[in-house]
């Protein structure tokens, strides 16, 4: 074969694709109900953006990205995910100075260089949400409410919900100190990612799944957190129950990024290879102004979709016919197939599915064509019934066939 899409990368093609339009529609028709708005926002942004956004040391910006120097040498990468271009949208559009919260979703692809894997790919998509400007922790347990509820909405079983709260930059620095001293003493005991990752970024090493039985007795965060962080993470707590979301507290659980203040939470399941996380988010009360807005608080989600269908495929999930056509139009003689082209497209305006034959096949052929369509219906037209200004039509799970005169055929169908 001459060429090959790039490794990590997928073709979704027709029969596939209609699982990927039907979650974006419930991904969207939740953000309806939750009254977030979609924002389109580049594939592409400066390199900084994610240094900054992301962070320096995450996995992300030391080894992940698709970066590229353009032809007018801005330094430019494929987005790594969604929420560093929203926040830039948000500070550049001025969209603090209205006087409502702004709750923004997006579907659409990311890019990372990763190590491919079950569930892992270098172009993935994400469905995201991000609510900018309040600190209520009634909003945080909506955002983790929206991810649940387009999980239980898509048909997945088996999605748990686990949260945290990752304290503040000042909470987290004192409790670094605190698990340094438990984890240096160990340090040849653990994995070689955990032993490079120690000092740069020991909250993830206690995320670590190969090296949890070193772990007993680890420092949790949730012992160091101030007044303020315990008093909100409280609040989560009982807004979810509220909510009746199901929910376990993690107090390893950290994110792969640097933006995070206060809750963290991930979705996670069973059933695609080692991976069992398929969606995850938190606050990010300082990214804002980190990239150069005012001070103004976030939280968001991002659901892996490619994750979600697989999940989807896994656990057997039917979604029902997903394409339909309604019907089928054969035409028997050349002046009913010139006519043909007018009756499919009066179909069509009239918001009727219908497909035809244009390679002059026979009409058992045909048949065949409209079998594999699943129709509801075939009609068939004659020199002589169109002469008459009629046409047959065919009810293809009873047989039962009747003469419909041609301008009654589309309120036939529609029923
Ligand atoms: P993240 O945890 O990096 O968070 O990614 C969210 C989800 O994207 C993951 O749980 C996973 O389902 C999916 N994902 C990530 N990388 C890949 C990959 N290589 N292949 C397939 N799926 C993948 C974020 O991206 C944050 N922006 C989420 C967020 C929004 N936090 C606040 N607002």
């Amino acid at each position: 074969m001459a060429f090959q899409k790039p490794p990590g990368t997928q073709d979704f093609l027709p029969g596939a694709v209609e699982k990927w339009q039907f979650v974006e529609s419930k991904a969207r028709d939740i953000c309806r109900r939750f009254n977030f708005r979609e924002i389109r926002t580049p594939i592409f942004e400066a390199t900084d953006l994610f240094r900054r956004g992301v962070g320096e040391t995450t996995d992300i910006v030391e080894k992940e990205m698709y970066t590229f120097t353009d032809r007018g040498d801005r330094s430019l990468t494929l987005r790594p995910e969604g929420t560093a271009g929203a926040v830039r949208a948000f500070v550049e559009n001025k969209l603090y100075g209205e006087p409502d919260l702004t709750k923004l979703y997006y579907i659409g692809p990311m890019f990372r260089y990763e190590r491919q894997q079950a569930g892992r790919y270098r172009q993935f998509h994400q469905f995201g949400v991000e609510a900018l400007g309040a600190v209520d922790a009634a909003l945080d347990a909506e955002v983790i409410a929206l991810g649940y509820t387009f999980y239980q909405e898509v048909g997945l079983t088996g999605v748990n919900v686990e949260v945290n709260s990752v304290g503040t930059p000042a909470v987290r620095a004192a409790f670094r100190e605190q698990l340094l001293s438990f984890l240096l003493p160990k340090r040849e005991l653990l994995c070689k990612d955990c032993q490079s990752r120690i000092e740069r970024n020991p909250l993830r090493v206690l995320d670590c799944k190969t090296d949890q039985k070193h772990f007993e007795g680890a420092p949790s965060i949730l012992d160091s957190l101030d007044e303020e962080c315990r008093t909100h993470f409280e609040s989560l707590k009982l807004h979810l129950t509220n909510m009746n979301i199901p929910f376990s507290i993690n107090p390893r659980l950290v994110r792969g990024l640097d933006y995070y203040t206060h809750t963290a939470f991930e979705y996670k399941a069973e059933g695609i290879g080692a991976i069992d996380t398929i969606g995850g988010g938190g606050r990010y009360n300082g990214l804002v102004a980190e990239i150069g807005g005012p001070d103004q608080p976030g939280i968001g989600l991002g659901l892996g979709l490619e994750r979600t269908v697989m999940l989807l495929e896994s656990q057997g999930v039917e979604l029902g016919s997903l394409h339909n056509v309604d019907v089928y139009l054969v035409g028997l003689g050349d002046a009913a197939e010139r006519e043909l082209t007018k009756i499919i497209y009066g179909l069509r305006m009239r918001g009727i599915a219908a497909e035809r034959d244009y390679q002059g096949r026979k009409m058992k052929a045909q048949m065949k064509s409209a079998d594999r369509l699943q129709v509801r219906y075939t009609a068939i037209l004659g020199d002589d019934e169109l002469e008459r200004g009629e046409i047959t039509l065919k009810d293809m799970a009873t047989g039962e066939q009747k003469l419909v005169p041609l301008e009654k055929l589309a309120d036939e169908i529609a029923g």
